[in-house]
C-alpha cells in the first residue's frame, strides 16, 4: 500500500516564496527527491498539493483503507482547520505531520497546530528532511 503525501496550501511556491525560511527547494524537485528516497526505502507513494481545503480533504478520505499512511504539510491549515483534523482522524490511518521550519521559533500563531495532537507524529525545523524522517517511520512502523 502507498503512503499519501499531502502539500497543502502555498506549498506549490516552494522554492520561490520566502526562501530565507522555506529554503529554495521548489516542490517539484522535492517531490523528486521524496520518490528516490521512497524507492530506496522500498515504498511507494502518491504526492498530492492543493490550495484548497476541500479537495485535501476529499484525498483523505480517499485514503481509508487504501494507504498505509499519511504524511502531511498543511501549510498555514496547520493553525484552524479543524475540518482537515476531523478527516485525518475518520480514516484512522496513521498521520505524520510535518513542517520545513520551525514554528516554535516563529509568529505566535504559528506554534498551535490544532492537527498535532491527532498525529502520531510531528516534526519540523528541518527543511526537507523532516519529510524524510516521516518516510522512515513508515519504513520501521
Ligand atoms: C509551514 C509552516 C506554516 O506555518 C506556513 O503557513 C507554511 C509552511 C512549514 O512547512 O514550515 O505554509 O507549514
Amino acid at each position: 500500500m502507498k503512503i499519501l503525501v499531502i502539500h497543502g496550501v502555498n506549498l506549490n511556491f516552494l522554492g520561490k516564496r520566502e526562501t530565507h525560511i522555506y529554503g529554495n527547494i521548489t516542490l517539484n524537485k522535492l517531490n523528486q527527491l521524496l520518490e528516490k528516497e521512497a524507492k530506496s526505502l522500498k515504498l511507494d507513494l502518491e504526492i498530492f498539493q492543493s490550495n484548497f481545503e476541500g479537495e485535501i480533504i476529499n484525498k483523505i478520505h480517499q485514503a481509508r483503507g487504501h494507504k498505509k499512511g499519511i504524511i502531511i504539510n498543511p501549510g498555514a491549515f496547520t493553525h484552524y482547520s479543524y475540518a482537515i483534523r476531523d478527516a485525518l482522524t475518520a480514516v484512522e490511518l496513521p498521520v505524520i505531520e510535518v513542517h520545513l521550519s520551525n514554528l516554535f521559533s516563529r509568529e505566535e500563531f504559528r506554534k498551535n497546530s490544532v492537527l498535532a495532537p491527532i498525529c502520531k507524529g510531528f516534526i519540523c525545523g528541518l527543511g526537507i528532511e523532516s519529510y524524510f524522517l516521516a518516510l522512515r517511520y513508515f519504513k520501521i512502523g
